[in-house]
């Protein structure tokens, strides 16, 4: 039995034992289960109005999936929007308690903050191709690892084979503690859900931008984390985003 006031071994426990599931039947099946709720007990049913768009709208329509990246070099202001989309510093926020903290793009259970973003780089203006890590204090990128070592980590990725020409991939890094030891197991929840929030920032920035993306859960998550140096099992890779030019 796991004590309660236990914050992370619960999580770790599904996290470690959550690599890819490589069911074959269940793949080739699960495309064609497109499945909806009836609300069988409805007392009344109210159609609604058609949506009248907005400044979003079309960029809804206009996301899609990606699986084949042009070569293309993407310029360093773009990398640079992109990751003020996805996790960069908005503002400075006053705390009751005295002090402040940086405020970001995206919401944060507690205003923790337990992700980082890693990213595997190729074919951008000005940059040597290898990994970074962003630090959001000073909107900057630390250069971790050369050239061979994206490769190395990008074969860690299910969906390798389609991501040729892509200029990013954006590793959304958590340091599980930072939001645990406020929430206990509960917080493993909020970190995958802050980086869908952090994931939808990019995807949609992208998209501002004419650029394709590709969200991916699909990686082994020993290969990458050892790729990017982290200190596992308090660190790790929850979710990655592809960037770069969509094939025409
Ligand atoms: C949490 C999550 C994980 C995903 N993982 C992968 C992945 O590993 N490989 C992949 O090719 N697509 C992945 N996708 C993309 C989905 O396949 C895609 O969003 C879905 O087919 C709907 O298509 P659309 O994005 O073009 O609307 C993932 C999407 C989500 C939300």
């Amino acid at each position: 039995m796991i004590p309660v006031d236990d914050p992370v071994s619960l999580s770790r426990l599904f996290h470690l034992n959550s690599e890819p599931w490589l069911n074959e039947q269940a793949y080739r099946e699960a495309p064609f289960l497109h499945e909806y709720m009836d609300h069988a007990g409805a007392s009344a049913r109210v159609e609604l109005p058609a949506p009248a768009g907005g400044a979003l709208a079309s960029m809804f329509a206009g996301r899609q999936s990606t699986r084949a990246f042009a070569s293309w070099t993407m310029p360093l202001a773009t990398l640079s929007e992109l990751l003020f989309a996805a996790h960069g510093v908005v503002g400075i926020m006053p705390m009751e308690t005295g002090g402040a903290y940086l405020r970001r793009s995206v919401p944060s259970a507690g205003a923790l903050y337990p992700l980082e973003i890693f990213l595997l780089l190729r074919n951008v203006e000005g940059l040597e191709d290898g990994i970074y890590g962003f630090d959001p204090r000073s909107h900057a990128l630390d250069r971790l690892f050369p050239r061979a070592r994206v490769e190395q980590a990008l074969g860690a990725f299910y969906t390798a084979p389609f991501l040729g020409g892509a200029n990013a991939v954006f590793c959304h890094v958590a340091v599980f503690g930072r939001c645990q030891k406020k929430y206990g197991p509960r917080g493993y929840r909020y970190i995958l859900l802050e980086a869908g929030h952090s994931a939808q920032n990019l995807c949609l920035g992208a998209q501002e931008r004419g650029l394709a993306t590709l969200c991916m859960g699909g990686f082994k998550d020993s290969t990458l984390n050892k790729c990017l140096g982290l200190r596992e099992p308090d660190e790790g890779v929850v979710y990655s985003v592809a960037v770069g030019m969509a094939e025409r």
